[in-house]
This record gives structure tokens, C-alpha cells and sequence, in this order.
């Protein structure tokens, strides 16, 4: 039998490959893109395990995935494919947001533009809120919000 792992060149997932293997007489197929945070070395000591298949690819390629899945039939999949570093959330929230939305389908939204744009707050109001997170993308992200805003309204 087999089971498919995303995201097991992690630190997680490597780490459940290797365990896996270790306690199990089931092939596992790896896919993983190889992010910043995928690293090879972390199977070194899978790496001639025929047990083991490794696929750097990305779980959005859904050709990959449907191909992966006919030719594999894994009975399992389990998920370790993210975006998990807190310093990386602070400085480029965009891919995280891509991350839920487009791999978990949710929707995002954020409280302070919604009572912005329902009129809930005013202007003032949104700016005093965003001004302590200007360093962040999303502070600056509301202040660009006030202005198209202030665009549009002219
Ligand atoms: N690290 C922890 O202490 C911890 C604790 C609890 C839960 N978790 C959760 O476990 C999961 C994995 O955490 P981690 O610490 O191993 O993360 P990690 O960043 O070390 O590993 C994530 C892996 O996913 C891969 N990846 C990212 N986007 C991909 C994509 N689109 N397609 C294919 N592969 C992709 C990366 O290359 C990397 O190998 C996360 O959901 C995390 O929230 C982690």
C-alpha cells in the first residue's frame, strides 16, 4: 500500500517520512516544492530507501496531484505542505493569505476594512488603527484602503 505526504522535506513532514518508514512496510510518495523551508537534507537518511519516492513538485499543480493519485492510489494523504515561518508572516503576509485561500479555498477578510467600507468607522478611525502597523504589510495595507477610498469618492 502507500500513502502521499505533502510537504515532507519540512521539518515535520521529514521527520514523519523517516518515523514512517522506520515503522511501516508502506511506500510513501513525497511531494514537495522545495521552498525556503524544504530542504533535501533533512531525508538524507531515506534517500535510498526504495520505499520511499520523492516528487518536488507543488500541491496547487492540480495536474501533478491528479497524475500523482491515478498512477499511485494512495490509500492516504497527509498534509505537512505551508507557509510556517512567523518572521516570513510578518514580512510578506501576501503568501500566506495565497496560501489558505487558494490551497484551503477560505476567504480572508479583514475587520477593520470591513467597518471602514460599511461606514462603521470613518477615516480618522481606520488610520488611528493602522498607524501601529505601519511596519507591517497590513497597516499599510488599510492605509491604501483610505486611499482609494478617497479616490473613488472624487
Ligand atoms: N513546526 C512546528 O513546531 C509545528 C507544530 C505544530 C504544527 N505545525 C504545522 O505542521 C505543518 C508543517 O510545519 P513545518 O514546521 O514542518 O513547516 P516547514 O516550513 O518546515 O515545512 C513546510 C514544507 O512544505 C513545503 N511546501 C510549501 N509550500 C508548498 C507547496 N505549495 N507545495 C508543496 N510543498 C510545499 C516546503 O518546501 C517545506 O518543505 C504546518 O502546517 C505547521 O503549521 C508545525
Amino acid at each position: 500500500m502507500t500513502i502521499l505526504v505533502t510537504g515532507g522535506a519540512g521539518f515535520i513532514g521529514s521527520n514523519f517520512v523517516i518515523d514512517w518508514l522506520d515503522q511501516h512496510d508502506e511506500r510513501v510518495i513525497n511531494v514537495d516544492k522545495l521552498t525556503y523551508a524544504g530542504n533535501l537534507n533533512n531525508l538524507s537518511s531515506v534517500e535510498s530507501n526504495a520505499s520511499h519516492v520523492f516528487v518536488k513538485g507543488d500541491i496547487g499543480d492540480v495536474a501533478l496531484l491528479k497524475s500523482l493519485l491515478s498512477r499511485y492510489k494512495p490509500r492516504a494523504i497527509i498534509n505537512f505542505a505551508a507557509e510556517s515561518h512567523v518572521d516570513r508572516s510578518i514580512h510578506g503576509p501576501e503568501d500566506f493569505m495565497q496560501t489558505i485561500e487558494h490551497r484551503q479555498g477560505l476567504k480572508i477578510a479583514c475587520p477593520e476594512e470591513i467597518a471602514f467600507r460599511k461606514g462603521w468607522i470613518n477615516e480618522a478611525a481606520l488610520t488611528a488603527l493602522a498607524q501601529p502597523m505601519l511596519k507591517n504589510g497590513y497597516g499599510q495595507y488599510l492605509m491604501q484602503v483610505i486611499k482609494e477610498s478617497d479616490y473613488e469618492s472624487h
